[in-house]
């Protein structure tokens, strides 16, 4: 497991855009003649327009793949993001409720220096995404960048371009950029955030992964710890971003920990695994979707219990060859906490990483707790 990779997200395990690459072409090839309609996947030719509509409360959704999608509380989401491969059946069934299809950008920051790269791969996109028929893109790049450096410009630059592109070739089109819980050069991305935000529709805050750079004791936390969480939404309004400008990223995983040593008040220390200057992060852990972390709560030696000051739960458990792990997750108490404080705010929305976490197997126990994760999202009256 390398850092770096590990760090792509919104990303645990995103498979890339790559995975649609010979679609990709072919649909290319086919792309140019084609009046938007002709070859619509869909049973109605009107599902392949773009949505239009402008809603006034975002549910954001990342989707990796596999057909879990059929099973996600459509009533909620407004925007899928999708990380896995492209699936036209998705599309359709999207639009039918109105919720936009966005692609995934991602491109390497040393080649955005150079304006004619930027404009071809920005062609490249829009082609793609008038191809398959969807409604933007959300710019995912989690790549280090420095305050004076020819890429923290061409960054700026890269959103703005893509933004006024969409917005002019695909009606009603929306340009999002994913940013880290916090805008204090987290991970070594020191990028012009309101330059960014200005540039977009609006920007999708990952508020998780906030041990990847843990800077005191190396001990396990919360991937999400409350206070942290609202310091991060707190200094972006702080430098001037509008509130209707952030998306509250919440995650639908955890981090499971090997403990070098288990105290008994629960203080789980981790071994020590530098992230980009830090001594020790979240790469000392594995990541866990939501539904694996259900399933294995009741055979841990503690049970759920609850932090109070980062307002989070954990438990521990013990592997087959003896070692002690604590598993640091959320919950719907820890994120209904965290979407009052979006409602309270006025951020624009709410979404997660990711969708396909939960257990959507359908029994009686799955289905309540795939309804309680997906009601945590909704603002309260
Ligand atoms: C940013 O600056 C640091 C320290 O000067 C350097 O080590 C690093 O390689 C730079 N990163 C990039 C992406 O230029
Ligand atoms: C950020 O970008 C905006 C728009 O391009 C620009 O006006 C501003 O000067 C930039 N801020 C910094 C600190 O470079
Ligand atoms: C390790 O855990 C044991 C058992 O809880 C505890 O007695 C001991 O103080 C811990 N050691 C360190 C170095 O934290
Ligand atoms: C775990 O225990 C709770 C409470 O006893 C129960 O409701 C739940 O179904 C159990 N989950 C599993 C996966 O066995
Ligand atoms: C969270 O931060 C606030 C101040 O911003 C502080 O008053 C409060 O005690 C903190 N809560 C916890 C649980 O640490």
């Amino acid at each position: 497991m390398s850092p770096p990779s590990f760090r792509r997200r919104p990303g645990l395990s995103a498979s890339g855009p790559g995975g649609a690459g010979g679609l990709t072409l072919l649909l290319r090839l086919l792309a140019l003649p084609l009046a938007a309609g002709t070859d619509c996947p869909c049973s109605e030719p009107a599902l392949c327009r773009p949505i239009r509509h402008r809603p006034d409360f975002e549910v954001f959704v990342f989707d990796v793949g596999k057909k879990t999608w059929k099973f996600y509380d459509w009533s909620q989401i407004t925007t899928v993001a999708v990380f896995g491969k492209y699936d036209s059946d998705l599309m359709c069934y999207a639009h039918s409720k109105g919720a936009r299809v966005v692609l995934k950008g991602d491109v390497s920051l040393k080649d955005i220096t150079d304006p004619t790269f930027r404009t071809s791969w920005i062609a490249q996109k829009v082609d793609l995404a008038k191809a398959q028929y969807m409604d933007g893109i959300n710019i995912d790049i989690e790549q280090e960048v420095n305050c004076s450096s020819p890429e923290y410009d061409a960054l700026t630059a890269l959103v703005k371009e893509t933004t006024d592109s969409f917005h002019h070739e695909i009606e009603g089109s929306q340009v999002t950029f994913d940013v880290a819980w916090s805008p204090k050069c987290i991970d070594g991305r020191c990028y012009n955030y309101t330059g960014i935000a200005d540039a977009c529709d609006f920007l999708f805050v990952m508020s998780y992964d906030e041990q990847s750079q843990i800077w005191s004791e190396c001990i396990a936390a919360a991937n999400a710890p409350y206070n942290q969480t609202l310091t991060g939404y707190n200094d972006y309004i702080k430098m001037g971003i509008n509130s209707k400008k952030l998306v509250m990223g919440v995650p639908w995983y955890g981090y499971d920990y090997t403990c070098l040593n288990l105290s008994e008040d629960h203080v789980c220390t981790i071994a020590k695994v530098p992230f980009r200057g830090a001594p020790c992060s979240d790469a000392a852990g594995r990541q866990v979707p939501y539904k694996m972390i259900m399933k294995q709560i009741n055979s841990s030696i503690s049970g759920s219990q609850w932090d109070k000051y980062q307002q989070a739960p954990y438990y521990n458990y013990k592997d087959p060859d003896g070692h002690f792990h604590q598993v640091w997750y959320d919950n719907p108490r820890s994120i209904s906490l965290k979407a009052a404080y979006m409602q309270n705010y006025g951020l624009r929305g709410i979404g997660m990483w990711n969708a396909n976490c939960l257990d959507y197997s359908g029994d009686a126990a799955a289905r309540q707790q795939t309804e309680e994760m997906w009601a945590a999202l909704k603002p309260k009256l």
